[in-house]
């Protein structure tokens, strides 16, 4: 840590030097809890004592499928078993696949795991999404497919992606885990791409503890993947493919309908804070607010901004420390790209330095449906605090 008088005389103020918090309470980072309407909706599944995958299943499917313009949409248990379902049919072992260097790691863990070869592609600096022209460089003769995520709720550059995919005939699948409800050019995710994953884990923007939801445009592949969640079962005992069981259960497709209900104005206020954040960080020079992908209607699972380092005296770790200190937390999304994960390094050509350097300036403000006007004095408060303690 930076010592306060390397820092100067204002660093004797910040909390973490001794001086007064900016509030003694620190903001809530997130909001999960659950509501009356929540618990009696799982009660009701509990009562009737039919735990699988049924009625509320469906129910989740049928709104998620309208909600996102997908024809279909599949529940299942989390996230990578999303991700699984919709890489399996899509991705043929040993082909290469164009994956972010900059997501989280089950993008592209998972295209390993279906033993294909990931080609990391780099992120743009502003909107932190896949970089379209980097991905067209990299496209190889044994390239067959891209995964893209739409990270922190930001689609990517939709047209350019599915531009390439049809120059060069590729498969396109689209990791929205954090992205439930964003659009691109007025329309909902599920209407791009081949396939399209959710992960509706317990602090996604729709949470059912543990879950996940593919969508797909095509019958065809909508079958076999619900023949690969269910062992491939076409009858009772009858299993016409290899599957897995991947399926949700019907407590969490309770939850989910339940919260679906809240999920839009829950959307909506995400991106009213946003805005509010975004007027804040325009007023501290040396911190840079997040921007959209053109024609994007981001939803703000997590508010990005990042530190221009060179106006500062400090790493983004001391100073997102004093922050803490103040009584804002925050986190890092992500420590480390992709490719410098060891479980990836075999992968890595060392030719992202995009994302090799997000890792130093990005973290993630607090950010959800309950946050006050007095939250945003507070953080306000406390980032201009610390900005102007750290300023080079
Ligand atoms: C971008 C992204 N993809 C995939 C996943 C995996 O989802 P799950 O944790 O439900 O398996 C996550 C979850 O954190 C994610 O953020």
């Amino acid at each position: 840590m930076t010592a306060a008088k390397t820092l100067g005389d204002k660093a004797k103020n910040l909390a973490q030097f001794g001086g007064t918090p900016v509030s003694a309470k620190p903001v809530p980072f997130m909001s999960t809890a659950l509501t009356e309407a929540d618990i009696e909706a799982c009660n009701a599944v509990l009562r009737s004592g039919m735990l699988r995958a049924a009625t509320k299943c469906a129910e989740l499917e049928t709104r998620w499928s309208a909600l996102t313009e997908s024809k279909f949409a599949m529940t299942c248990a989390n996230g990578t078993c999303a991700l699984q379902l919709a890489y399996e049919p899509l991705i043929k072992r040993g082909d290469d696949v164009l994956v972010p260097a900059w997501s989280y790691i089950a993008t592209v863990s998972m295209v390993v795991a279906r033993g294909a070869n990931p080609i990391f592609v780099d992120a743009l600096p502003d909107t932190y999404q896949i970089d379209p022209r980097d991905a067209a460089r990299k496209v190889t003769r044994n390239t067959t497919a891209i995964a893209a995520t739409h990270l922190y709720g930001c689609p990517v550059d939709i047209d350019a992606i599915q531009d390439l995919a049809e120059k060069k005939n590729l498969m396109v699948i689209y990791d929205a885990a954090q992205a439930h409800l964003a659009t691109y050019a007025g329309r909902g995710l599920g209407a791009f791409g081949d396939a399209v994953t959710y992960s509706l884990y317990a602090t996604k923007n729709l949470a059912t503890g543990e879950g996940g939801i593919v969508t797909c445009n095509d019958e065809g592949l909508a079958r076999e993947i619900q023949l690969l969640r269910s062992h491939g079962e076409t009858d009772k005992y009858l299993h016409e493919s290899i599957g897995y069981n991947y399926r949700m259960n019907d407590m969490a497709g309770a939850i989910g309908c339940s919260r679906l209900d809240r999920l839009q104005d829950q959307t909506n206020t995400r991106r009213a804070n946003a805005a509010k954040y975004d007027k804040i960080i325009s007023r501290i020079d040396g911190l840079l607010a997040p921007r959209a992908t053109p024609k994007s209607d981001p939803v703000f699972h997590l508010y990005t901004a990042q530190l221009n380092l060179p106006k500062f005296r400090c790493t983004r770790d001391e100073f997102v420390a004093a922050l803490k200190a103040e009584g804002v937390p925050t986190a890092v999304h992500y420590p480390r790209p992709l490719p410098k994960q060891p479980a990836l390094s075999a992968h890595d050509a060392d030719d992202t330095p995009v994302a090799d350097v997000l890792c130093n300036k990005v973290f993630c403000l607090p950010m959800h449906h309950d946050l006050t006007e007095d939250h945003f004095n507070i953080v306000g408060e406390a980032l201009a605090k610390v900005a102007d303690a750290m300023k080079a």
